[in-house]
């Protein structure tokens, strides 16, 4: 579904990906691990297309995306949150999720407000946020500031979900939901994902295979019972403070 060959990308002197070679398969659950600037975030951006990489290429369902902008990217059926959420301040929830609907690819919109707001009702509903038409953004939980993000980037009906760190902030108890909903995303929609996160322990359990990052460089791959006792994966978690 989704390949990156040799994907380098450097700011000013820093290389922040280096040859970066990956490919996931449709219907795949995958998750990207590594420390605190190892680049994930980047490889999210160049993926949805808000920034080009050095060299290297990237294509989604055998098309070229390289070069594209991030709308037409999305069009495509490519969808990404943000690890900090952004959501338009002066708009409510639920219409902060309506521009997901008119981003996004494949089957047009609905045409009326009222059919709309509906559907978007409805991928709030799916990220287990129950908000009424008038909540604003600024009245939201961090948590439920994640659960937007999410619902906004669902109504885009993406094929291919990239989630950047879901869990930072949450507790026990929201981050077990919180796996719920991904499984859910997943196993009921069909949504082939990414996920990039840093409560191992809820990613260990609900992936099928981790990619590990570190310094720009891809150190390890495979089922997350392998890559948990991967030598080179516990050295660089160790040698990690948080
Ligand atoms: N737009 C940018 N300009 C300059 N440096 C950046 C930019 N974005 C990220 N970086 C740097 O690239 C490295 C990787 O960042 P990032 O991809 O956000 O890491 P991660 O998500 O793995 O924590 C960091 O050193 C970060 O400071
Ligand atoms: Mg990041």
């Amino acid at each position: 579904m989704l390949e990156l060959n040799n994907v380098t990308k450097n700011f000013g002197g820093l290389c922040v990906l280096k040859n970066v070679s990956l490919r996931v398969e449709q219907g795949e659950f995958v998750g990207l691990i590594g420390p605190n600037g190892s680049g994930k975030t980047t490889l999210f951006n160049i993926i949805s297309g808000s920034l080009q990489p050095d060299t290297g290429s990237i294509s989604f369902l055998g098309e070229k995306v390289t070069g594209l902008t991030p709308n037409k990217i999305c069009r495509l059926g490519i969808a990404r949150t943000f690890q900090i959420p952004r959501p338009i301040k002066s708009m409510s929830v639920v219409e902060n999720v309506m521009l997901g609907l008119l981003f996004g690819s494949r089957n047009s919109a609905p045409a009326r407000r009222e059919d709309m707001k509906q559907e978007a009702l409805k991928y709030l509903d799916i990220t287990g946020l129950r908000v009424d038409e008038w909540t604003m953004p600024e009245e939201l939980t961090a948590a439920a500031l994640r659960r937007l993000e999410l619902a906004r980037a669902l109504a885009t009906r993406p094929r291919l979900l990239l989630v950047d760190e879901f869990m930072s902030g949450l507790n026990t108890s929201e981050v077990f939901e919180a796996s719920q909903v991904l499984k859910r995303i997943w196993q009921e929609m069909g949504i082939t994902i990414i996920w990039i996160e840093h409560v191992m322990d809820s990613l260990m359990n609900l992936v099928e295979r981790v990619v590990v990052l570190n310094y720009g460089e891809l150190i390890a791959e495979g089922k997350p019972s392998e890559v948990s006792k991967d030598r080179r994966v516990i050295e660089v978690y160790l040698g990690e403070e948080s």
